[in-house]
């Protein structure tokens, strides 16, 4: 078993990028940053996102809205943001607080600047096979992938979870014609038969449902790649804040099958923000003609 190692493949990504934008004259490539409410796992997330904007020569303009912010409001400041030319990328963070409709929410986003590829004509172009802005998790995930010579072509991929995030997206991307395509993908979900049958056969297990350690040792074949893509908090009374980070996969009994595994943390994580960072500066490449 050898670890696929998110931490330094984004590392890797990012002086990429970095390298980049220091040969750039003129302006930096600039990202807007939209949080609403006090998620905290948001809030992690998002300062994440801004320290590797600095890191990557990206200017990051941090705008966080109260709990209790209206959708108008909220529409008002990706608006302005869409309006503004200096800036190439937007990104609303969610989940947001429920009085505001994520779909309604990231409609007025420009699709040139929606580096999170949430964006339906973002989704749209990738289901029809001409992407612009993939989702960063998924298109991470393939670059890990990619990075660590894993074969995808006539792979059997089996991807649990059907989110937009990341679910459909990853299918989506990994059936696609050409490098790091070519895969035959299973998607499976919470009303799937017998998940395990499908998740033995793969070659590459993707798991991205948000059930912790969901995936457990005889559910993967010898030799497989598993991807974790899960983020949950158990109940871990001799952990200092009370609890632990463990991801949708059981990952000792399954490190001891696969050939390849994420960790949790330091696997896909590190990656969705690499790709926040190379999506951010194609767009700028893309809007300035560069
Ligand atoms: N929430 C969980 N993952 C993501 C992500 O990649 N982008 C945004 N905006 N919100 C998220």
């Amino acid at each position: 078993m050898r670890l696929l190692d998110g931490k330094a493949c984004a590392a890797a990504i990012k002086q990429e990028v970095a390298g980049e934008t220091a040969r750039l004259s003129g302006r930096r490539p600039t990202l807007a940053l939209v949080r609403v409410g006090e998620d905290p796992a948001s809030k992690v997330y998002v300062a994440a996102k801004a320290k590797a904007s600095e890191e990557c020569g990206i200017e990051s303009r941090n705008v966080h809205l109260s709990d209790d912010a209206s959708e108008a409001r909220v529409l008002g400041v990706l608006t302005d943001f869409n309006n503004d030319p200096d800036v190439d990328g937007i990104l609303l963070q969610l989940p947001l607080p429920k009085q505001i409709d994520s779909d309604r929410a990231i409609a007025p986003i420009s699709p040139e600047k929606d580096v999170d590829g949430f964006h339906p004509e973002s989704l749209g172009r990738l289901a029809a096979g001409s992407p612009r802005f993939v989702p960063c998790t998924p298109l991470g995930i393939r670059e890990l992938l990619l990075r660590n010579g894993v074969e995808t072509a006539g792979a059997d991929v089996v991807v649990l979870g059907r989110s937009v995030i990341v679910g459909k997206p990853m299918a989506l991307l990994l059936s696609q014609k050409g490098r790091g395509g070519d895969a035959t993908v299973t998607v499976c979900h919470s009303r799937s038969r017998d998940i395990a049958a499908h998740t033995r056969r793969a070659d590459i297990l993707i798991a991205a449902m948000g059930v912790a350690r969901f995936v457990k040792g005889d559910m993967v074949k010898e030799g497989a790649v598993v991807v974790d893509v899960g983020i949950n908090r158990v109940d871990d009374a001799s952990a200092p804040k009370g609890y632990a980070l463990v991801g949708d996969v059981d990952f000792e009994p399954v490190a001891q099958r696969a050939s390849l595994i994420t960790p949790v943390p330091g696997g896909v994580g590190p990656m969705t923000v690499a790709m926040l960072m190379a999506n951010t500066l194609a767009a700028y490449k893309m809007r300035t003609g560069s």
